[in-house]
């Protein structure tokens, strides 16, 4: 890695009083040069606070349009515009509206792994750590709509108890995760603790240990007294997850678990983004102020420790 350029980026960074936000699924040097790494409720919250008056998004689209929504006075730089989300894109505005129509008396949760304008026709938004909290939060007798995750849903619908109608999304990295991949190493490794995102399949999560969000992972991993873990999650964790647990081993799922979108983030991209001020992500003020209340009423709902 060259010197000149992190010496470069960081010239830049304070020329535009910017701050890098990274997402735990970056690659390992992005991770490295980040202001603050995080899941997607992580970085919500440090993109509504900090006083930046740029952020470098280092993640896909939906996260830097959820930056964008919670801090319109900031510019929010997306270093590949084409870092998209498949799953974010698998539900349509004009299909949650006709869908609000079959189930008219039905709140809707939207995972915050969506587009703006589904974000603006939601009640609620939630990340993996806070959806469970955010559906048990909401009245006992209301049918939910939860878009655009399946196996998040799922997840949630069993562990709330909850009348659930769920959109049939997925997250294409995640399913790649075979129940096989968790049979075959907890048989390598018998002492391993299996951690599991819920994006994964209902199979891979039957095998697992602890269903968590990628800052649960960190946190448990941290306290926790094993020294050997199976990740079944994005590969990008690893790399978090070695440097807070140096003692610890770490072992990917499969090897297949690598999201190309998140991984089209490098760090001349990142410099080039400082350089030309690309590229903006903004989100018209008619959806921005719909999108909002969805998102705000989902960062007033704590995630259980
Ligand atoms: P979390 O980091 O919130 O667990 O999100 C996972 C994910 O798939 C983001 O795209
Ligand atoms: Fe989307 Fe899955 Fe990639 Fe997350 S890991 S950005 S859900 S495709």
């Amino acid at each position: 890695m060259s010197e000149q350029l992190l010496e470069k980026i960081k010239e830049l960074k304070s020329k535009r009083k910017a701050v890098i936000l990274a997402h735990n699924y970056q690659c390992g040097e992005i991770q490295d040069i980040a202001d603050f790494c995080g899941d997607s409720l992580g970085l919500s919250i440090k993109a509504a606070e900090t006083d930046a008056d740029v952020i470098v998004f280092c993640g896909v689209r939906f996260m830097a349009e959820t930056a964008a929504i919670l801090s319109p006075q900031k510019t929010v730089l997306l270093p590949d515009k084409d870092a998209g989300c498949p799953m974010a894109d698998m539900i349509t505005e004009q299909q949650l509206i006709k869908l609000k129509q079959q189930h008219p008396e039905a709140l809707v949760v939207c995972y915050v792994n969506s587009s703006a304008e589904v974000k603006a026709e939601s009640h609620y938004c939630c990340t993996s750590s806070n959806a469970v909290e955010i559906v048990n939060s909401l009245p006992k007798d209301k049918q939910i709509i939860f878009v655009p995750d399946q196996h998040l849903g799922q997840f949630v619908a069993e562990r709330t108890g909850r009348d659930m109608v769920l959109w049939p999304g997925y997250c294409i990295t995640h399913v790649m995760i075979t129940e096989d991949e968790i049979k075959n190493a907890k048989q390598k490794y018998p002492d391993a603790v299996v951690m599991a995102h819920p994006e994964c399949s209902e199979s891979v999560k039957a095998l697992a240990d602890q269903l968590l969000s990628t800052g649960q992972m960190l946190n448990f991993a941290k306290t926790s007294s094993a020294k050997q873990f199976i990740v079944a999650t994005e590969i990008g964790i690893i790399h978090a997850l070695k440097k807070q647990n140096p003692d610890a081993e770490f072992i990917a799922a499969s090897d297949k678990a690598i999201c190309p979108n998140m991984k089209k983030i490098t760090l001349e991209k990142v410099l080039w983004s400082l350089e030309d001020m690309q590229h903006k992500i903004t989100v018209p003020d008619q959806i921005r102020i719909e999108a909002k209340k969805a998102l705000d009423r989902m960062v007033e709902v704590l995630p259980a420790k």
